[in-house]
This record gives C-alpha cells, sequence and structure tokens, in this order.
C-alpha cells in the first residue's frame, strides 16, 4: 500500500525567512551560557518517557555543557495535568524556555493563533531539517510560510498491546476486529481477567478515537475533522454503539487508574490487552520486558493499515525563559543525535528520515515499516485534528457518556461540538 497522508493540513507554501527566527539560532557553538536555567516543560514523568527524556538531556549537556537543565515535568499522561498549569503559567506570561507540544491543531490551533510561539524558520534553514523531517509533518507545525516547532518523535497510537504468554495460557489470538474481540472476551472474563484494561478519562478518547477509526476508516476518520463528514451519520451511530459495548469490557476502576497502571494490569495477567500508543512500550521497556517475549502489539481492532499518527514537538515560547539555551535545546531536539538517543527508549520512531534503524528494536523497527507504508491519520487525543476548543467540548461529552452510555445523545453532543469549534461551524 502506498503511504497517504489523510490529515487535512493546507498545504502551506513554506517560505524560508518569511519570519526572522530569534538571535543566538545561528550560532552553532557548543559551549552555551549561564544564566537563567534552559527550563524544559512536559509530562514525562512515567517509566520510559522519563528516561528516554533523561537520555536526550545526556545529549544536550554534553554538547552545551554551559547551561543548567532544568526538568519542569509535571505528571499526568496526554499532559491532562502539565498543560492546565502550562495554560496558567502562559496566562501569567511566565513561560519555560521549551515546552512539550503536538503538531497539528493543538499547536496551530491553540499556541499559534493566541501569540504564543515563534517561527524558526531560520533554525530549520541552519540546521538542514527541511531536508530531513516528513513534508507532510511539517505541513502540520506551520502556518503562512511559518514554521513553528521541533518535532523530536513519531508515535502510533492505535495499537493494541498483550502479554503473549497469558494469551497463550487462555487460548485466545490478537483479535482483529471488534467482533474477535468480543469473542475473545468471554474466554478471558471465564479466567477471571478483564478483557481490555483501561485508565482514566483521557485514555477512553484515546480508546473512542481507535474504535472510531477501525470502524470508519482513514477517509471516514478524516472526513469527521476537515468538515466533509457527516457527525449524525449511521455510520458514525453505529461506530459510537461499538465502543459503548467495547467499555462493557473494561476495568471497573479504569477511572481511578494511570495509563501506565493499565498497562501494568496486562504485565500482570489482570487484564488480557490495553489500546495505548507506543510510549507504552517505552514503559515496558522500562519493566525489563523485551518486545515478542513480555509483550506483544498488534494494530487495534479494524486498523490494519492505518497509522493513527502524533508527534511531540518543542516550541520557542514567546519571551522564552533563557532564549539562547532554549535554542540550544532545540537544536539537540531535532538532531539526529538527540532523536536517536531519545527514541528507542521512549517507544517512538524518529522525526527524522535518518535515524539509525540499528538502534532500534523489533517493535520500533515494525513501527518505523508501517510509518513508510500505511495510510497516516491524525490522533485527537494526543493534538493533530482538532483545536483544544473543540476537543474540550468532545472530552465533556465522553464524560457524560461514561456515566449514562446514552449513544443517541453522545452523538448529538458531538454534533453541537462540530457547529460550534470545529469544523462544521
Ligand atoms: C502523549 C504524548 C506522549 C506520551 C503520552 C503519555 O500525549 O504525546 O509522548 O507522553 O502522552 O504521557
Amino acid at each position: 500500500m502506498t503511504k497517504r497522508w489523510l490529515l487535512g493540513a493546507t498545504i502551506v507554501a513554506l517560505v524560508l525567512s518569511a519570519c526572522t527566527s530569534p538571535s543566538g539560532s545561528g550560532s552553532g557553538q557548543a559551549s552555551g551560557s549561564a544564566g537563567e536555567p534552559v527550563e524544559v516543560f512536559s509530562w514525562w514523568t512515567a517509566g520510559g518517557e522519563a528516561d528516554g527524556l533523561a537520555a536526550m538531556l545526556e545529549v544536550f549537556e554534553a554538547e552545551y555543557p554551559g547551561y543548567t537543565f532544568e526538568n519542569a515535568a509535571v505528571a499526568g499522561g496526554a499532559g491532562t495535568n502539565a498543560r492546565a498549569v502550562l495554560a496558567t503559567r502562559l496566562s501569567q506570561s511566565d513561560p519555560p524556555s521549551s515546552w512539550q507540544g503536538h503538531a497539528g491543531q493543538e499547536l496551530i490551533g491553540t499556541y499559534v493563533a493566541a501569540g504564543q510561539i515563534q517561527p524558526l524558520n531560520d533554525l530549520y534553514e541552519e540546521e538542514g531539517w527541511l531536508d530531513v523531517m516528513p513534508a507532510g509533518l511539517i505541513d502540520l507545525i506551520s502556518q503562512d510560510g511559518n514554521i513553528y516547532s521541533v518535532p523530536v518523535n513519531i508515535h502510533r497510537a492505535n495499537v493494541l498491546w498483550y502479554s503473549p504468554s497469558a494469551l497463550e495460557a487462555w487460548g485466545v489470538e490478537p483479535p482483529t476486529t471488534w467482533d474477535e474481540f468480543v469473542d475473545a472476551a468471554a474466554t478471558i472474563e471465564a479466567a477471571g481477567a478483564t478483557p481490555l484494561a483501561m485508565g482514566e478519562q483521557w485514555t477512553s478518547m484515546h480508546l473512542l478515537e481507535t474504535v472510531l477509526i477501525g470502524s470508519l476508516g482513514a477517509d471516514g476518520w478524516q472526513a469527521l475533522w476537515d468538515g466533509s463528514g457527516d457527525w449524525a451519520s449511521g455510520d458514525l451511530t453505529a461506530a459510537l454503539e461499538t465502543f459503548a459495548s467495547v467499555l462493557d469490557y473494561t476495568n471497573e476502576d479504569a477511572s481511578t487508574l494511570t495509563w501506565d497502571q493499565a498497562a501494568q494490569l496486562v504485565i500482570d495477567g489482570d487484564a488480557a490487552f490495553t489500546i495505548m500508543g507506543d510510549w507504552a512500550e517505552g514503559y515496558f521497556k522500562s519493566k525489563d520486558l523485551a518486545p515478542n517475549d513480555g509483550f506483544g502489539w498488534a494494530p487495534s481492532p479494524g486498523t490494519d493499515g492505518i497509522f493513527d499518527f502524533l508527534s511531540d514537538s518543542f516550541v520557542l515560547p514567546v519571551n522564552a525563559k533563557n532564549e539562547e539555551g532554549a535554542i540550544a535545546w532545540l537544536k539537540v531536539a531535532g538532531s539526529r543525535a538527540g532523536q536517536d538517543a531519545f527514541n528507542p527508549i521512549k517507544g517512538s520512531i524518529p522525526a527524522r528520515s535518518d535515524g539509525d534503524r540499528a538502534l532500534y528494536d523489533e517493535y520500533l523497527t515494525s513501527a518505523m515499516d508501517d510509518w513508510a507504508a500505511d495510510e497516516v491519520v491524525g490522533s485527537l487525543a494526543h493534538g493533530v485534528v482538532a483545536n483544544d476548543a473543540w476537543k474540550a467540548k468532545i472530552d465533556t461529552a465522553i464524560g457524560l457518556f461514561l456515566g449514562d452510555h446514552d449513544v443517541a445523545a453522545f452523538q448529538q453532543a458531538l454534533v453541537d461540538a462540530c457547529a460550534s469549534d470545529g469544523a462544521c461551524s
């Protein structure tokens, strides 16, 4: 299959130097300077993601020994807590040196729209990044000829994780459709385990997006975000009904668990599967589990050949704390050395096309192959397809739905969200 990007991004004519990048971006010197710390804000605190950040920090400290690094990570998967803290800081004109955001509408429709981050065109030219970053990804972080942020990785969201030995003991195969999942669920429940481990609310948005992609296909999913789709359609009703039935097979304590605690249920044999982005592989490896041994993976049901994508991307804020140091951090995040230190541990593949494949394990090389061949769609839960206002409305609707399982009311709320804050407005 030939790779297609189904992201609805406006193709921008990139005009290098359309805006002048901040001073210091061209120095290229490896010495650095003291002063305020280089404060890097993220939500990478769990096993795997914190370790990946530490590995990239080692590269930074080796290349820029004169700077003091300050890790401003705020715990909470998908940035649920961190982004609230960041919003408060931005409202007080107190930005860090850089923060981890998501390529796509979270960046363009939120931070760029609010004038909170600076374009980096000169840095891209100096570092040669236009030659090594995918054009489709550059489109997602650009507006009006200006490029905002430095993507450090590519994550896949639509992954079904399991324990090979547990499935073997139960005589269960990884399901390729939701019907197969329901068939397997009876066996799993009879063995006393939960079919599908889920965590706090954002993980149910993550699950919803994979169910919708599996039900509607890549084109049907994309149509919801570019204004060409019908949120009131019968196809979407059927997909939401599937979501409702899948929720019946999740753990009752989901709302009290973080994403990694939900993944731990799979490792412990208390649950058969979890659907999570491939930062879960970073978590599994932090627990000394090896791919195809301690953990296995498959595309989430119905999504074979589709890569539900997101990218962590570091920004340069307006009034960045220690701007020169921030630019040094961005250079490391965009470099081959930085990405090849970070991604093998984080459980992601480099955003750059020239990563050293030999450094990546069996799962990650399979992700590289899928990234090269699959149809690429964008994640809702991780910032690609909807800006914060639209996503917040959808999140509210999900919260209600988790309580009442009322498909008709849920679908109407999604129709309304698209009309008030989304592509239907
Ligand atoms: C995502 C982020 C990943 C990972 C995950 C769980 O939003 O892009 O890098 O951190 O949240 O925390």
